[in-house]
């Protein structure tokens, strides 16, 4: 006997709905109207990416998540985790061609082994934002401020969610200044990512592994303890380049009129191995949550996979995540979508008749769902209103003789009568 069928899907993926699309299309329509507002242009890729494309040598735990399977012909291919490694392939691929910078948005659907905890599934729709070629900090500042955009336009405010800035390369300034060379510092980055994750003691044994002594790793935990652009300055003495450039991006911020949301946070680090030097994350407020997004500058990822140099900027917004906070503000779309009209007849005679009002007013540009078969009153009725129609129109063997229909408004359950010749309007 095979095993029955099971009719969940499977462990960390999800099925939608029809009740679960309102709110999945509220988060999808935020985020394309601010990619558009801020003008972005949509591109999109397959969900299949070749294997090779995926794996790192970083030592980032997102290559261990990777769904992999092999095809027909013994091909290594897997399903994608996050969209950068596509993106990156899809411009080397038109680097002659592409007009530089390029401001590309999408919203795509990745998958990622991972282990389930509060806002961490399977699978999960990612809005990604990237700017390519843009070496200023106009390009992180864009991208940040599409974002405060997109969090805007679903209700949400400074004292709701944070972006949480800093920068590797002003770290890597301040390793270098402990002591600590450059070969170093990725796996210091990735260790440190996996603060609040894992036990200081834990950090402190990775650290280790990596080459650092006691007292490094004793300097880098204090480094931690900045809290201020201020505190880092007197760290650093003398302003870098990277420092510069860090501050320079929290001045735009104002002129972005998004500088409320936005703060220093050294703690920021990411968990991905090709950033190069201003990272970001959002947060809620509260941090009862993970993440929102992230995101951050990569400049070396296309000739890392063998295209020719090009900077890059750009961020990576869940869906899941940011449903959680809605929910938690109690900001959630209403269950059912709002559907304008629902035509139903009650006996065969008015079928072409219902058919008729449903062509007008569909071709009138109203939305129109007919019923597919006669129905008594009290079935349709209540079909429409737990269907969120707007207004119910039921033909009867009356209203055919009159030349009239009886429009019923379910909000308030009023009903207006109206020659078929006046419908449309
Ligand atoms: P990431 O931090 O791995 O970055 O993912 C970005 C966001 O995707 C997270 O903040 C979270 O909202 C969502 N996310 C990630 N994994 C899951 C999961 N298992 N379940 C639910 N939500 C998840 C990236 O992926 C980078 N590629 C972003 C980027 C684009 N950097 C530059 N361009």
């Amino acid at each position: 006997m095979p095993d029955p069928i099971v009719f969940t899907p499977p462990r960390g993926m999800r099925d939608f709905y029809p009740e679960d699309m309102a709110l999945r299309n509220t988060i999808f329509e935020a985020w394309i109207a601010a990619a558009r507002r801020f003008g972005f242009e949509q591109y999109d890729a397959c969900v299949v990416e070749s294997l090779d494309l995926l794996k790192r040598k970083g030592g980032e735990e997102i290559v261990d998540q990777i769904y992999t399977f092999k095809d027909k012909s013994d091909r290594d291919l897997a399903l994608r985790a996050e969209m950068t490694p596509t993106l990156a392939r899809m411009i080397v691929a038109r680097q002659n061609e592409l007009a530089f910078p390029i401001k590309w948005f999408t919203v795509a659907q990745c998958f990622r082994y991972e282990r389930m905890t509060r806002g961490r599934k399977r699978e999960h729709y990612q809005w990604n934002l990237d700017i390519v070629g843009e070496p200023s900090v106009m390009a992180e500042a864009e991208v940040i401020a599409t974002a405060v955009q997109a969090l805007r336009l679903l209700g949400l405010n400074p004292d709701d969610v944070r972006v949480h800035v800093n920068s590797r390369e002003v770290l890597a300034d301040i390793l270098i200044k402990l002591g600590i060379p450059r070969d170093h510092h990725a796996a210091t980055f990735l260790a440190l990512d996996k603060r609040g994750k894992l036990p200081d003691e834990e950090i402190s044994a990775l650290l280790k592994l990596n080459g650092l002594d006691q007292t490094h790793i004793d300097s880098v935990f204090t480094l931690l303890k900045i809290k201020t652009l201020d505190e880092l300055k007197a760290t650093l003495g003398e302003p870098t380049p990277a420092l510069e450039r860090l501050l320079a991006f929290f001045e735009l911020m104002k002129s972005y009129g998004a500088a409320d949301m936005i703060t220093f946070d050294i703690s920021v680090i990411r968990g991905l191995g090709y950033y190069t030097g201003i990272v970001f994350e959002g947060f809620d407020t509260a941090h009862s949550l993970r993440a929102i997004f992230g995101g951050g500058r990569y400049d070396n990822l296309l000739s890392d996979i063998g295209g020719k140099p090009a900077t890059a900027v750009g961020l990576g917004f869940g869906d899941v995540v940011i449903a959680e906070l809605l929910a938690d503000k109690g900001i959630l779309p209403p269950a059912s979508p709002q559907r304008d009209v629902a035509v139903a007849f009650m006996d065969d005679a008015q079928r072409l008749a219902a058919l008729q009002i449903t062509r007008t007013l569909r071709e009138s540009g109203v939305n129109v769902d007919i019923g597919l078969h006669p129905e008594k009153p009290k079935n349709f009725f209540g079909r429409a209103g737990k269907g969120g129609f707007r207004r119910a129109i039921l033909i009867g063997p009356d209203d055919l003789t009159r030349g009239t229909v009886r429009i019923k408004t379910l909000a308030d359950r009023t009903e207006t009568e109206m020659s078929l010749t006046a419908l449309p309007s």
